[in-house]
């Protein structure tokens, strides 16, 4: 039996969100931004009300129980276990990753990143004055694999000094294999490159698929990496912003934390550190009942495209909950789909060019959303085709 109703419509406007609110437009559906339109899980709201029952809300000490739920959900739920003192709490995986390159580079530097990839990498890099160095993706049979080639002579260039690694990735779908990681691990580690890994999206992951943290491969990729992390994607609490960096290398730990320092990123809120706790202490069985609903959401995707939109490309779908379809049947750029879709249908999805992807038209669609929301976006989407393809 079912313990949690994710057909619940939430009506989130006017609770100031991003997503709902950021729109003057009456009846904008958004499916972009990547936060879940679901309630998140009873145990972190109670424990939330408990904390604002309190009524006093100064400067948070964060206590030993939090760094063993970190440790605790690792180990549990992904077999990897790590040491309480190789975590350094921030803000968010934005300002974690940020950090992390402000701590093994510096301005000049080159940063490696696999395109398409999630955007905010590319104004990180800058921000740091790095440059970004791309090893493109290979998009053949509906999905993207890693020209290894191309990698190790991008990695092999003396001036590339941390490679971001996006896993799972977003937008691509990917969950990457061990093998994989292995492979990318052991040219960085060939060419003294420093391996970021932002593993924000590491607990939503389709049956059939696992993800592997990246440390937890070798000694040497653990000491060679720092793992940028979250419970906030997971269950939906983004903007609690709390987030986790794992280095296990002190002398890298230390810059780590000097440059979280630096961007005045060290202080976190009460609320964050309630709910990180009991998100992965008391949670797991509403993530154990949230993740084949988001299943169920692209299987029914698919089926959509297949019956009524065929010409249009859905990849396949290992991890995140956000769906890369490839446009190119529409003859248009992913620019131009987006704002006729926004004009034409309100229905506000991603496109491709943000994430770097300029080859052929993609849009990223959100389908953490009750499956009627879904299906309005679905019809939506059909209207604006069944207008432009004959
Ligand atoms: C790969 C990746 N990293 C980081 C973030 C955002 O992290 P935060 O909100 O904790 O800064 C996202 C959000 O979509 C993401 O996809």
């Amino acid at each position: 039996m079912a313990k949690f109703n994710f057909d619940e419509i939430v009506d989130r406007r006017g609770s100031d969100c991003v997503k709902w609110d950021e729109t003057d437009v009456d009846g904008m559906l958004p499916m972009w931004v990547a936060d879940m339109d679901f309630r998140t899980a009873p145990a972190i709201i109670e424990a939330l009300q408990r904390r604002a029952a309190h009524g006093v809300f100064g400067y948070e000490h964060v206590p030993q129980s939090y760094y063993a739920a970190v440790v605790g959900w690792f180990a549990r739920r992904h077999g990897w276990t790590f040491r309480p003192e190789w975590i350094i709490y921030t803000t968010g995986v934005v300002p974690a990753v940020s950090a992390v390159i402000k701590a093994v580079t510096v301005p000049g530097d080159k940063v490696l990143v696999q395109t398409p990839v999630y955007n905010c990498f590319f104004s990180s890099i800058r921000n740091n004055g790095c440059i970004i160095e791309e090893n493109k993706l290979v998009y053949s049979d509906g999905t993207y694999s890693v020209d290894f080639e191309d990698f190790e002579r991008r990695v092999a260039d003396p001036s590339v000094k941390a490679f971001l690694l996006c896993n799972p990735h977003n937008p691509a779908g990917r969950v990457w294999t061990p093998d994989e990681l292995r492979r990318m691990g052991e040219i960085c580690l060939r060419h003294g490159v420093f391996v970021i890994a932002d593993e924000i999206h590491c607990d939503i992951v389709m049956p059939g698929y696992k993800y592997t943290p990246f440390a937890s491969l070798s000694d040497e990729f653990l000491a060679n990496s720092a793992t940028c992390t979250a419970p906030t994607k997971t269950f939906n609490i983004a903007g609690l912003q709390i987030a986790n960096i794992i280095a296990a290398d002190d002398t890298v730990r230390k810059k780590i934390d000097r440059a979280i320092n630096i961007n005045e990123v060290c202080d976190v809120g009460p609320f964050g550190v309630v709910a990180l706790q009991a998100a992965y202490n008391e949670s797991e069985g509403w993530l154990d009942e949230l993740l084949p609903y988001i299943k169920s959401n692209y299987d029914y995707l698919c089926d959509f495209f297949a019956a009524h939109m065929p010409m249009l490309k859905v990849l396949r779908l290992e991890g995140t909950y956000l769906v890369w379809v490839d446009c190119t049947a529409l003859g248009r750029t992913s620019s131009d789909i987006i704002s006729e879709l926004k004009d034409g249908e309100k229905l506000w999805l991603n496109g491709g060019d943000i994430y770097g992807e300029t080859d052929r038209p993609f849009v990223r669609i959100n389908i953490a959303c009750p499956r009627a929301t879904l299906v309005d976006g679905l019809n939506r989407l059909l209207h604006y085709v069944e207008r432009i393809v004959k």
